[in-house]
């Protein structure tokens, strides 16, 4: 199929095209209306639409035949096990936990918070709450007790899920001081915690209020689907933004479940049956869409591993795992990648491994800088595809489609707009910018399934966030452009988001932090360029008069504070003291100019500058 005609009529028609993809899932109620305003005047898919994304995700497989086939290979090396569970035996866990939940009087649009390393009970724990029609919010397991305390009170959890510790290479890491502290700072105390039993920890349960795992399978009732509206939400993830409050992007059940098989065929090609590995964390969007939903959805197997790129044994882990599982698409960060290359540049690992199986690479997360995509695709011989994607849209904005065609790809872009989404780049007026020229990455609304129709509990940031600086565009955050040939280029956020190891965190938030030093005047948080992380953080501190703290102690205590509120996930190692910052003369900070100094690239001064001087002063530190 070519890829123009489906994409024109994904542009020219959405309610046409997004209503013939309701055939992908199986419906209780088969959607009338593709498309429809809702009280706020945000587009909606499906209104009419009613489902289970469990049923999909599990049982409807089950009923076609599929329930010998493998959902899960679990393959965790930092604890040495390897486990398969069939889609029959997920059903089996999932409806039991399911009922377990509801035995702890969880039920449809309560929230269960999942904090949780890459255990199968972490999938199990989503797909349980998708079968009550309960709504999760996974908390990635690297944040610290304040922002896991944060999401609690904006999710207000009925129910945590968690595990007595995760395991990061070789250190055992323990959740439940994590999970109790965080319930202390909360403003909401959810009624219950489900505590998974790892034989690397123990825990002291809270009396009336813990429940292992094993005790509440133990006595729970499998329970069926229950059918909810297709704009019952599904989930909450929490991402950051430019502030300390995270951000609970919403996302759907039925436009979810149409967009993640589409996307299994039109973007990476896949056929049921098939096996798919995202080798990320299911605390991450990435986990949510391709660890979990997506490939159990359209009747994959998916990998659920536990480990890292290297060090879990070694830079050959990710080509073993792709060979022991016949691995066809592989989809990860080009950040795993360059530590890969880091330890194995001539591929001796590589060449270990029979990987005959795998057809294309796939990465996003962060751009896919063009030494990386060089290096891979000269070692693999095989498409290595950059896709650009967000945790609002829950899959790829711009991609290379393969299941559609396969573009020539352009090293340093992520090919061209994936149906559905109009992508277009806007002057700071608000108008289209020329081919080739740097601007705001905005989405023509609508926009389609998937894509986030609210922030949870928080309208007005939603719309004040995405769509009020140019009206009728979602807007992205992100800058590019887009060439003669209409092949996007994302080029990196245009606002204090940065990616740090395909992490998306806020430097907005770190500043806050270091901010509240009682030492510290006033300091910008920039992102600088990092070799294997992408982006580092680094702190530009203007001491208090008379602070008596030396230089090295105040920089000591900023990075544990960072490393505190946020986790150590955050990677804040660095902070200089300087006497000065460059300002405006409206007294804002020049964070632009700063980061392109801390990068060594060339930069004009800004004609809004208050005292130019003080960027030589700067540079003298670099
Ligand atoms: N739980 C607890 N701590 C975690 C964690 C988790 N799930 N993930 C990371 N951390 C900790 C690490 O242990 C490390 O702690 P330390 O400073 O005490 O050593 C810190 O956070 C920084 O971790 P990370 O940024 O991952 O750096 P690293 O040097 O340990 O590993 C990579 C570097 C590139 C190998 C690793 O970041 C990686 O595999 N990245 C891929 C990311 C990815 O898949 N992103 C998803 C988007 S597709
Ligand atoms: P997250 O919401 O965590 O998925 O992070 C989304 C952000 O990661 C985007 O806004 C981009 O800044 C960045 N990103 C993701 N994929 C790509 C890509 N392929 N190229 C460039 N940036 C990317």
């Amino acid at each position: 199929m070519s890829y123009q005609s489906e994409y024109d009529r994904s542009i020219i028609d959405p309610q046409g095209f997004w209503l013939d993809k309701t055939d992908l899932i199986e419906w209780v109620q088969k959607p009338q209306v593709a498309l429809a305003d809702d009280m706020n005047g945000i587009e909606r898919w499906y209104p009419d639409g009613i489902l289970n994304t469990c049923h999909n995700a599990i049982d409807r497989h089950v009923e076609s035949g599929r329930g010998q086939q493998v959902a899960i290979y679990y393959d965790s090396p930092v604890t040495g096990t390897k486990k398969t569970i069939t889609y029959s035996q997920l059903q089996e866990e999932v409806s039991r936990f399911a009922g377990g939940l509801a035995s702890l009087g969880v039920s449809t649009g309560d929230r269960v918070v999942i904090y949780m390393p890459m255990v199968p009970e972490a999938v199990t724990a989503m797909l349980a709450c998708a079968r009550i029609g309960a709504i999760h919010s996974v908390v990635f397991g690297g944040f610290a007790p304040n922002e896991l305390a944060s999401r609690l009170s904006d999710a207000a959890p009925k129910v945590i899920v968690t595990s007595t510790c995760g395991i990061e290479i070789s250190k055992v890491l323990e959740y439940m001081p994590i999970v109790n502290e965080a319930i202390g700072f909360s403003e909401k105390k959810p009624d219950h915690v489900v505590v998974l039993e790892r034989p690397q920890a123990a825990f002291e349960p809270t009396i009336d209020r813990d429940i292992t795992w094993s005790e509440l399978m133990r006595t729970a009732q499998p329970v069926d689907c229950v059918p909810v509206s297709a704009t019952h939400p599904l989930y909450i993830l929490y991402t950051s933004g430019t502030t300390g409050k995270p951000k609970g992007v919403v996302r759907d059940n039925g436009g979810h479940a149409v967009a993640m098989c589409y996307s299994m065929s039109a973007v990476y090609d896949m056929s049921p049956g098939e096996v798919f590995w995202a080798a990320s964390d299911v605390g991450w969007v990435v986990g949510h869409s391709y660890i979990v939903y997506a490939p159990l959805l359209f009747g994959c197997s998916t990998v659920l591993y536990e480990g890292k790129p290297v060090k879990t044994p070694d830079a050959g882990a990710f080509w073993r795992v792709v060979e022991e599982y016949k691995v066809k698409i592989l989809f990860s960060a080009p950040t795993a990648f360059r530590a890969v290359r880091k330890e194995d540049p001539l591929g001796k690992y590589y060449k270990n491994y029979k990987l005959g199986s795998l057809k294309a690479l796939y990465l996003a997360g962060e751009r896919l800088d063009p030494p990386t995509y060089h290096w891979l695709h000269d070692l693999s011989g095989l498409p290595v595809v950059d896709h650009w994607w967000q945790t609002e849209t829950g899959w790829a904005i711009a991609s290379n489609p393969r299941g559609l065609e396969s573009f020539q790809p352009k090293a340093g872009s992520a090919t061209m707009p994936t149906p559905g989404f109009m992508v277009e780049i806007l002057d700071e007026n608000g108008n289209r910018a020329s081919p080739g020229e740097q601007g705001s990455v905005v989405v023509k609304r609508p926009l389609p399934p998937s894509c986030l129709p609210t922030v949870w509990g928080n309208q007005t940031r939603f719309e004040d966030g995405y769509l009020n600086t140019y009206p009728g565009y979602y807007l992205s955050g992100d800058g590019g452009f887009i060439d003669e040939e209409g092949y996007v280029f994302i080029m990196g956020r245009t606002d204090d988001v940065i990616n740090i190891a395909g992490h998306r965190l806020s430097t907005g938030e770190m500043e806050e932090i270091v901010a509240a030093h009682p030492s510290v005047a006033e300091c910008a948080v920039i992102g600088v360029a990092d070799d294997l992380k992408g982006q580092l953080p680094l702190g530009l501190v203007v001491l208090k008069d008379g602070t008596t703290q030396s230089n090295d102690e105040v920089e000591k205590e900023l990075i544990a504070s960072v490393r505190k509120s946020i986790g150590a996930v955050a990677s804040f190692n660095r902070a200089i003291i300087v006497n000065r910052l460059p300002k405006t003369r409206s007294g804002k900070i020049l964070r632009a100019t700063l980061r392109k100094i801390a990068d060594g690239e060339t930069y004009t001064m800004p004609s809004t500058i208050e005292d130019p001087t003080v960027l030589s002063e700067i540079e003298e530190y670099f």
